[in-house]
């Protein structure tokens, strides 16, 4: 069975290979984030960054913030990179993962503020849904490495995906769904360009709830 790249997918009835790169994966994963700065308070994250338009602008316009840009795309990333670097820019990190399987391996000492979710791919076949990226598992997940009252900003061009986005913040044990909250920036993302039109969310982490105990 081929292993995508840092799936965090269950191991149960895997094989032994499966497995070995599995674990290797998520090692190198782990010792690539002991570089990541800890104990900062302005802490933000996009998940699914892709060419990182959005975020390489973003971290210029706030360098008081640090960001962390995390996508499964390597060539995306590698265009990212390139564009941080020509800007010198020292407040920002783009790291090649699988969302869920950065989560659960973040260092304890990161909390983010903000989370962004941009455009993430929509698998508008229902059949498809279960891959979606924002599910309950994920709210949850993601709530753990946030400071209380962190923000997500949540966009797409797809109906069905903002609708259920929006049912799982409003029924999340995590996170509220806020009504009327201003994005605290805009940078139009490339296939927020090629959108005729998108929605918009924000949550706000509870106060409440189940923490990482690392946080
Ligand atoms: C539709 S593109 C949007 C890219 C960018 N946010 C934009 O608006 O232009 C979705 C991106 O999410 C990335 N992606 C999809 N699933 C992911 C996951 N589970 N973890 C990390 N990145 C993921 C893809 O590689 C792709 O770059």
């Amino acid at each position: 069975m081929k292993v995508p790249y840092g799936y965090a997918a269950p191991l149960d009835g895997v094989s032994d290979n499966y497995l070995r790169v599995f674990r290797t994966r998520r090692d190198e994963l782990r010792a690539r984030m002991t570089a990541l700065p800890l104990d900062r308070d302005n802490y933000d994250l996009e998940i699914g960054c892709g060419h990182g338009h959005f975020l390489a602008a973003y971290a210029e316009a706030h360098p008081g913030r640090y960001c962390l840009g995390v996508d499964v795309a390597g060539a995306r990333l590698e265009r990212a990179r390139r564009k941080t670097d020509r800007a010198g820019l020292d407040n920002i990190t783009w790291i090649q993962a699988e969302a869920l399987l950065l989560l659960e391996n973040l260092p304890a000492g990161i909390a983010f503020s903000r989370v962004f979710i941009l455009f993430p791919d929509p698998w508008p076949k229902r059949r498809h849904h279960k891959h979606r990226l924002v599910q309950p598992r994920f709210l949850e997940l993601l709530s753990s490495v946030c400071r209380p009252e962190a923000m997500l900003y949540f966009r797409s061009d797809n109906r069905d995906y903002t609708a259920r986005t929006r049912e799982a913040l409003s029924t999340s044990p995590f996170w509220d769904l806020v009504s009327g909250e201003a994005w605290p920036w805009e940078r139009a993302t490339v296939f927020q360009e090629l959108a005729s039109g998108y929605q918009s969310l924000v949550g706000r982490k509870k106060t409440t709830g189940w923490l990482n105990p690392g946080n």
